[in-house]
């Protein structure tokens, strides 16, 4: 695939339940399994009214949804108390149509939808190289870690309001529903 002539970034709306499930099947299946964990997430975010609704958000082409971004609640503990924050988590894009944009769109497009909302703070596990060219940095030399095992420069952070990091040291905690990964 050279190009996508007519692409839609757009908030997820009803209906779309079955094309956003199928991005992540195909997006995160390995070793002959399908991306079933992904897909289970979502709908089990979506079951629990977890996401700000214009924080899913979903890329439309050739008459169907070739890609798919999702943003949670969650929250910073620290010593003080619980800090809010939003936990972005699954980014998928349909096999054939990667390498085209349609991650970096989601990407913009949710972050400002996000930050324009109020919102203060994100967190990401993930590809750094990915997910750098955002604004992300490594959240555990910020004070901020999560509590998965897992390489620290992959579990970041991102400032949505420049200074909303400042004094806030803790454990990020997703929602629920990320237990079943
Ligand atoms: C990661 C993903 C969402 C990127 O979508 P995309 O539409 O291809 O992304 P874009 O076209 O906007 O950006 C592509 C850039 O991202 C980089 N990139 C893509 N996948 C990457 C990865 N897994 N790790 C690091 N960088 C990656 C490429 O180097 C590329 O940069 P280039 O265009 O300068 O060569 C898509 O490949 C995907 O769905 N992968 C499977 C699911 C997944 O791993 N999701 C992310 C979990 S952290």
């Amino acid at each position: 695939m050279t190009g996508i002539s007519h692409l839609l970034i757009r908030t997820e709306r009803t209906g779309d339940e079955a094309g956003i499930r199928a991005v992540h099947l195909a997006a995160f299946a390995h070793d002959g399994q399908q991306g079933t964990a992904e897909a289970n997430l979502v709908d089990a975010l979506r079951a629990a009214a977890a996401f700000p609704p214009e924080l899913s958000v979903v890329a439309e082409a050739d008459g169907r949804i070739i890609g798919h971004l999702l943003i949670s609640h969650a929250s910073i503990e620290t010593a003080s108390g619980a800090v809010p924050c939003l936990a972005l988590a699954p980014l998928a894009v349909l096999p054939g149509y990667e390498h085209l944009h349609t991650g970096t769109k989601l990407m913009r497009h949710a972050l400002a939808r996000a930050a324009r909302s109020g919102h203060r703070l994100m967190v990401v596990l993930g590809h750094p190289k990915y997910y750098r060219r955002f604004g992300f940095r490594p959240a555990p030399p910020r004070g901020i870690t999560c509590r998965w095992p897992v390489p620290p420069e992959a579990f970041m952070v991102l400032e949505l309001v420049p200074g909303a990091l400042d004094g806030v040291r803790g454990i990020a905690r997703y929602h629920t529903a990320f237990d079943d990964l």
